[in-house]
């Protein structure tokens, strides 16, 4: 599947639009339409409902060491700033970026590609950030420009190896930058902190900074002890949050891959250090079964066990589940989810200050005076066994979602072309949307066959019997396969068509999205039929 026609049906239909559209878009920055929002909800809905609602207390699931208990939160975007600096926010989150002197562009180190290409005796870089598919072709038309050569002289270009991060590139005064015209205007890499800065209050000074949350987890982990506190949950139980994240990426692309305002959905997993292990395996395998059970499954989506020298230093373990993005490279995958075995980092940060990030077991970081460089809150997180007096402070598994990444690749994994019959019999390329029922913006459409002989009434009592239970559209607007071809756009899984025989017999025709089979059912048999169905 090309991205662009997902891209452009997305638009069309009314699942994405670029935010603030109208004065040119806001790069990294994006709306869900009508279709998208109730997509983009379904799939949080569903998270929500297995990971935390449905959820059976107890009795163990498959795979779990025990039975456990789940619960939630709904945290609020801007904490307290000591929040980052204690969760090493403040001081390591963030990007190296290069800037260009000459266009005043910033781009993100790694995101730099570019090759080695020599011609009238000189061997320049010539570096690109344009997508994949397109960065031959850019960096061609930029080294004949660079050398002053003539399209047809492209063969004078003596291209040295494939494509190469700019990460390799030690001497920078040889690489021709994304958009420069001269050699050497890209600066050495810096770092630049990823957080969004506000002020809180009407002072508007420096000590009423303040940031925008670039993850939703650290929420959690500061309200543990109110949990503890306000519930009777025992570890080993696990608190769930979905809401909006902020990170100012140097270069967001790829649709909304890679956004700067997106939504998590993650849950802090506390259990006791002895199990933690067996609990990070039923985390990482549970929510792998979770996007195949949505209809991710084939060989697009991989489970990926981090080695040793990706992890973090206070990682015991992490997984990522990712999707091959029709966006990446062959053979290159997206992350959706990371599933971290995290130890105590978070909780013993939050107590005791902000730990060295070198350090390989969990020192506190002491400043110049002896002292913790940034105390944590004092309060006491340990957790107290009622059972068996065991005092400790429990180990964290995370599995940490992206709602718009999980909704993206949703989109991509249903797009599909297939050529289906019209009603003369001819072949016609048809596009349809294959969302899983349960997650379908739409869960049917009703038509009158034609707009007379009391078909319309019909079909619109159906409609709006079937819209007090779920999503429902009607139309009765142009020919019959138009409007199916309409309803196959929007991944709408069933379409009732009201037609002459139902007023003989009091049937309608139920026709499936995805296998274009048609049944007949009682009219008072329709809104039992498809709920049972889209389950
Ligand atoms: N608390 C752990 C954490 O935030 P992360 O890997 O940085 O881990 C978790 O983020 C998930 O959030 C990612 O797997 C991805 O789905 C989503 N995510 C992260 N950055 C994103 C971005 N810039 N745009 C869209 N989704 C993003």
């Amino acid at each position: 599947m090309q991205m662009e026609k997902l891209v452009s049906l997305c638009r069309r239909r009314g699942f994405m639009f670029q935010s603030s559209e109208i004065y040119g878009g806001l790069n990294g920055f994006w709306d869900y339409g009508p279709l998208g929002v109730n997509l983009k909800r379904n799939i949080k809905n569903a998270w929500w409902h297995d990971m935390v609602t449905a959820h059976d207390e107890l009795t163990a699931p498959a795979g779990a060491p025990t039975p456990y208990e789940m619960t939630g939160l709904d945290c609020t975007i801007i904490m307290h700033p000591q929040v980052w600096k204690c969760s090493g926010h403040y001081d390591l989150f963030h990007d190296l970026m290069v800037d260009c002197r000459q266009s005043n562009r910033r781009y993100r180190h790694d995101q730099v590609r570019g090759r080695w290409v020599e011609a009238k005796g000189q061997r320049i870089f010539v570096a690109t950030v344009v997508e994949t598919s397109e960065e031959v072709d850019d960096v061609t038309r930029r080294a004949l420009k660079f050398f002053n050569l003539r399209a047809k002289n492209a063969d004078d270009l003596a291209w040295d190896g494939d494509f190469v991060s700019l990460e390799t590139i030690d001497d920078m005064s040889q690489v021709l930058g994304p958009d420069a015209k001269e050699l050497g205007t890209l600066t050495e890499p810096r770092e630049f902190n990823l957080m969004f800065k506000t002020i809180v209050g009407a002072m508007g000074s420096e000590r009423d900074a303040a940031f925008l949350r670039p993850e939703t987890a650290q929420g959690i982990f500061v309200n543990f002890k109110n949990v503890l506190d306000s519930t009777r949950v025992r570890v080993p139980f696990g608190i769930a949050q979905i809401g909006k994240s902020f990170r100012n990426e140097i270069t967001p692309r790829n649709f909304t891959f890679r956004s700067r305002e997106f939504e998590q959905m993650e849950i802090e997993f506390f259990c006791h250090p002895d199990s933690s292990q067996g609990w990070y395996k039923f985390w990482r395998d549970r929510r792998m079964r979770w996007y195949t059970e949505l209809g991710l499954a084939g060989e697009r989506l991989i489970l990926r066990e981090h080695g040793e020298e990706e992890r973090s230093h206070y990682s015991r373990g992490t997984s990522d589940v990712e999707y091959a993005f029709p966006f990446l490279p062959k053979g290159e995958y997206g992350e959706l989810e990371g599933i971290a075995h995290r130890g105590d980092f978070d909780l013993r940060s939050h107590m005791e200050g902000k730990l060295d990030e070198n350090s390989p077991g969990l020192e506190v970081q002491l400043g110049e005076d002896g002292k913790p460089k940034y105390r944590g809150s004092g309060r006491d997180l340990t957790y107290r066994d009622d059972l068996s007096g065991e005092k400790y402070v429990p180990h964290v598994i995370e599995p940490s979602a992206g709602a718009d990444r999980a909704t993206l690749a949703f989109l991509c994994e249903a797009y599909t072309e297939d050529e289906v019959p019209d009603e003369k019999g001819k072949l016609q390329t048809r596009t349809v949307m294959k969302l899983h029922p349960r997650i379908a913006p739409i869960k049917a459409a009703v038509f009158p066959l034609v707009k007379k002989d009391g078909m319309p009434e019909i079909a619109r009592d159906i409609y709006r019997a079937i819209k007090q239970q779920m999503p429902a559209f009607y139309d009765e607007k142009g020919a019959v396969g138009r409007r199916y071809r309409r309803q196959d756009e929007a991944g709408t899984p069933y379409c009732i068509t009201v037609d002459g025989d139902t007023l003989k017999d009091n049937t309608v025709t139920i026709r499936d999205r995805d296998t274009l089979e048609q049944w007949r059912v009682k009219v008072d048999d329709c809104v039992s039929e498809i709920s049972q169905r889209v389950k």
